[in-house]
């Protein structure tokens, strides 16, 4: 992935077409059907990268969070549509959604660029395809969750077994980062296991779900097997955290939401997953091949603006390779192309909000402050949109707080050191544990470090890629529990253990 980002203006050439997406005002979708807020409520979505607002959403509050959650468990409970489907009608299903998405993909690449700011770049060929491929990979599950027989020493003749089960209605809690993505990641596996569904988008992204929504009555999905309920997060986040009426929680976003979800999800106690914020060492010892790692720590931190809870953000570069390694990346970091996310040939877009840039910004002088030189970037793009300048920061400590806080911004904090065993120590010295990377040409050392990373993922000679197959997930304050492949249908079964006597 990160390869295509490093292209620099000369390199790419493409014309710009016009948007052809045209969002529909939005309304919850609830048992299979679009319906307005009961309040009658609505809020704006904008544009990021103009600051015009697209369309209005209904805000749902917690009656109709509640419609939604009852919905769900009807469709869950009753009926023979969805609770008898067999495995491979479900398996079937889940294809054609993923069809659907690959019809719509121009469509729907438009809605998500629109939404969030991201490059149409990004969004066609990384968000709307890989959604598409999630769907597709867990079409293929249906047919193989199964339990197994036991073997067991409790004296006499019994058949033990275990039945792999939905867990029911789960709630799933998704940010605006990766909108599409996000909610493929969550509602692929939950469909696939036979749950049933209660989703909220963020506030700022919600169209794309909206859009999904519709595609699923195209599809055939049974009513109130789905429900979008668009709105915020401590009002309509919240209602689906405390209802009773659901069984598990799915989110990904912020640490401090994460907490808040876990202790919400206590009372009743539901299953909980979480995804949250990192900050992942990208660790390139001098025995790499430094310009290809140059060129990779580029999209490793500048990929949807740095907007990625994966960013490897924190670029630890050993001594003895630093000027060569630094030369290729602060030349390319410099001419990256910023512009109208809707024009393909940009690759850097605007960031999500006015608040989050201001957020952003705030970071580079609070490096600046605290000792850390400015080497590229570190500004503010014109005074339309959220743009910013891919921002290097040098001379970073591993103890300033541009390189402990996640900033989720277009800002690589780059630390120097001395020794392998340095560089190690203070990789794993972070309160997260999501993800890193390491670069070296020695095998040996690769894997070794690989061992010693604390993180969910660990990329040897390259960074951020993922693969519906392959468990994603954090260590530490990055969370607990793993999506995407196998591992994603033990967030979204019970395990059931049947006995049976049989002696005469
Ligand atoms: P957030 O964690 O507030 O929002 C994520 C989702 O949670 C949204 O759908 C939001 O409406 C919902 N939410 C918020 N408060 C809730 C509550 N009390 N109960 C239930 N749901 C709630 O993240 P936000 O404010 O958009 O971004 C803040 C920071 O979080 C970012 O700067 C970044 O550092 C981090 N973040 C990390 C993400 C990741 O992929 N791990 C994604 C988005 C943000
Ligand atoms: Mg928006």
């Amino acid at each position: 992935m990160p390869e295509i980002l490093t292209q620099t203006s000369e390199e790419i050439s493409v014309e710009l077409k016009p948007a052809k997406a045209k969002p529909k005002p939005g309304k919850l979708f609830i048992g299979g059907e679009f319906v307005n807020a009961l309040s009658a409520r609505t809020f704006e979505t904008r544009n990021p990268a103009t600051g015009e607002v697209i369309t209005e959403v209904a805000e749902a509050g917690p009656e109709d969070v509640d419609l939604a959650v009852r919905a769900a468990r009807k469709a869950f409970e009753e009926g023979n549509t969805w609770r008898k489907m067999n495995p491979r009608d479900r398996s079937r299903l889940l294809w054609k959604l993923s069809e659907l998405i690959r019809a719509n993909a121009e469509e729907l690449s438009e809605l998500e660029t629109l939404d969030t700011g991201k490059p149409i770049f990004e969004s066609s060929r990384f968000d709307i395809p890989l959604s598409a491929e999630c769907f597709e990979y867990y079409a293929g599950w249906p047919t193989k969750i199964a339990g197994e027989t036991l073997a067991n020493s409790s004296g006499g003749e019994a058949l033990v077994y275990t039945l792999k089960e939905p867990i029911g209605v789960c709630g799933q809690i998704i940010p605006w980062n990766f909108p599409l993505q996000m909610l493929a990641w969550k509602v692929a596996p939950a469909l696939a296991c036979g749950n049933t569904i209660v989703l909220k988008p963020a506030e700022q992204t919600p169209l794309t779900a909206l859009r999904f929504a519709e595609l699923t009555l195209e599809a055939g999905l049974p009513p109130g097997v789905f429900n979008v309920v668009t709105g915020f997060g401590p009002t309509t986040g919240k209602a689906i955290v405390d209802h009773a009426g659901v069984d598990k929680i799915a989110f990904t976003g912020s640490v401090e939401v994460g907490k808040a979800i876990m202790r919400g999800a206590a009372n009743t106690l539901k299953r909980v997953s979480l995804e949250l914020g990192g900050k992942s060492p990208n660790i390139i010892f001098a025995d790499a091949d430094l310009e290809t790692a140059a060129k990779f720590a580029l999209g490793g931190i500048f990929f949807n603006q740095g907007e990625m809870c994966t960013a490897g953000s924190r670029i630890f570069v050993e001594e003895a390779g630093y000027d060569e390694f630094m030369s290729v990346l602060r030349g390319r970091a410099q001419k990256m192309v910023a512009g109208d996310p809707l024009h393909p040939k940009t690759r850097l877009g605007s960031l999500i909000s006015q608040e989050h840039l201001d957020r952003v910004l705030n970071y580079v002088t609070i490096g600046r402050n605290e000792g850390a030189s400015v080497s590229i970037g570190g500004e503010r793009i014109g005074t339309k949109g959220y743009f910013m300048k891919p921002t290097v920061l040098e001379d970073v400590t591993n103890s300033m707080r541009v390189a402990q806080e996640e900033i989720f911004g277009p800002v690589a904090s780059v630390i120097k050191f001395r020794e392998p065993e340095e560089g190690i120590r203070e990789a794993n010295n972070s309160e997260f544990g999501l993800a890193a990377a390491i670069w070296t040409r020695d095998i040996k050392k690769a894997h070794l470090m690989a061992r010693r990373v604390k993180a969910g993922t660990v990329w040897i000679n390259t960074i951020s890629t993922t693969d519906n197959a392959v468990p994603f997930g954090g260590y530490k304050s990055s969370g607990f529990g793993r999506e995407l492949g196998r591992a994603a249908i033990d967030l979204y079964t019970e395990t059931k253990t049947v006995w049976v006597d049989l002696n005469g």
